[in-house]
């Protein structure tokens, strides 16, 4: 067995849902005292998506994973292990990703939310697929997801022209062919927490009428200190993951940055004197999707055609904590994959109006237990 790869996890499926509603930098023009000029020349962004009011951080991660797991061809009842990256769950509790195991049927699931800011996604990645290397799990979907547009002050310029909706999902899966996840890094500040944050809402600042008079539960940011750190450190951390995968920057076939300002990524390509055309933005149409940037640029990257097999894909981030992390990738699946049949994709769908019947079965025999319960107990007294 001279010849055999050691256990990796590779990225077997993609997946990406943003949004029909588009918010322009013109109508965001006539909201708060900004330009369409100051946005795009600032921050490179053109427009982003804004969740409809019928959609969730859940729903949208529903619809990435769907795309996904139909792309590896992975039944979601045999997904082992699900997790999703965000900052704007639907609730505290329960997780989003229960949410979305329960959707998906996922039976043989574990799931959990990570939340670390806009590099929650690379670090979800890395954890899975860590775990996965490590023999506990044989594949897991890696979600990022967020519905930025509910924790917006609508009328804070310094912040509302940056943010946007979406969600992006990967699955992985364990192989021993070459390649796969080869590396990562993960970073972490806490003395930089105050830059970016969610004042209230959590333990320290439960919400109050004060919290809320006080616009204490929208985003807060110092840009220009977070602009720092971010061109510091997204250099650093790739770095460090090429050498840790035992490569050199020249060999990175596609950059894919965190995208939070177009000025941020130019700014640490050219420290790391990456060529632009192997680098993958798309900032201009859906603006910092924080946890769901990655996912969502990577995958369309993937769609596109830039990636082919034995590519060296990178990715980075870096956001509220502070904290970074990037992973570097040898992409080892062939391109373009081809589309499932119909009839397997009809499967699919029946599959997951199954996994909602089961969902109302199981709550409703809870219920009925429970009003069973109480009249026993009612009749006992
Ligand atoms: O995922 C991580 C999340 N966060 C980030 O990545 C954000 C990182 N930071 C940034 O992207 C940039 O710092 C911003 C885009 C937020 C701001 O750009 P900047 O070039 O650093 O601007 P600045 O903060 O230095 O502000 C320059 C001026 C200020 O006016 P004065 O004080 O010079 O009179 C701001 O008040 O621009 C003003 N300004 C605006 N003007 C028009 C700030 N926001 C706006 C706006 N429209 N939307």
């Amino acid at each position: 067995m001279a010849n055999e790869q050691r256990r990796a996890a590779h990225i077997s499926g993609w997946g990406r849902y943003a949004p029909t509603r588009v918010l322009t930098n013109d109508e965001l023009s006539r909201m708060v005292d900004t330009s369409e000029e100051w946005i795009q020349q600032r921050t490179g962004i053109l427009e982003r998506r804004v969740a409809g009011s019928d959609e969730t951080t859940a729903s949208m991660s529903l619809r990435a994973a769907r795309a996904a797991l139909d792309v590896a061809e992975l039944d979601p009842r045999k997904v082992e292990l699900i997790i999703v990256a965000t900052v704007t769950p639907d609730y505290v509790f329960p997780s989003t990703a229960c949410l979305v195991q329960d959707a998906l049927g996922a039976r043989s699931a574990g799931a959990f939310d990570l939340s670390d800011g806009c590099s929650g996604f690379v670090y979800a990645l890395s954890v899975a697929a860590d775990l996965i290397v490590a023999g506990r799990y044989d594949n897991a979907l890696v979600i990022g997801a967020e519905t930025l547009s509910r924790i917006i002050d609508w009328s804070d310029r310094n912040t509302c022209v940056l943010f946007g909706d979406g969600a992006g999902a990967l699955v992985l899966q364990a192989n021993r062919a070459r390649g796969g996840v080869l590396a990562s890094v993960l970073g972490a500040d806490g003395s930089g927490g105050d830059l970016l944050k969610l004042p209230a809402g959590g333990s320290v600042h439960p919400a109050t009428y004060e919290t809320v008079d006080q616009r204490q539960h929208y985003i807060h940011m110092d840009g220009r200190e977070v602009f720092r750190f971010a061109t510091r450190v997204m250099p650093k951390a790739t770095r460090q993951v090429v050498e840790l995968a035992g490569l050199k920057v020249e060999d990175i076939a596609l950059f894919v940055p965190h995208q939070a300002n177009g000025r941020i990524i130019k700014s640490a390509v050219r420290a790391l004197g990456i060529p632009p055309d192997r680098v993958f933005t798309n900032l201009a149409r859906y603006g910092n999707t924080s946890s769901a940037s990655v996912p969502m640029a990577l995958t369309e990257a993937i769609e596109e055609g830039r990636v082919q097999k034995g590519d060296l894909v990178v990715c980075a981030s870096f956001g509220a904590g502070l904290a970074w992390a990037a992973t570097a990738i040898e992409w080892s699946l062939p391109l373009p994959v081809a589309k499932p049949p119909r009839r397997r994709i009809f499967w699919r769908r029946m599959l997951y109006h199954l996994a909602r019947i089961q969902s109302w079965w199981r709550r409703s025999w809870r219920r009925a237990g429970a009003l069973l319960r109480q009249l026993r107990e009612g009749e006992e007294e």
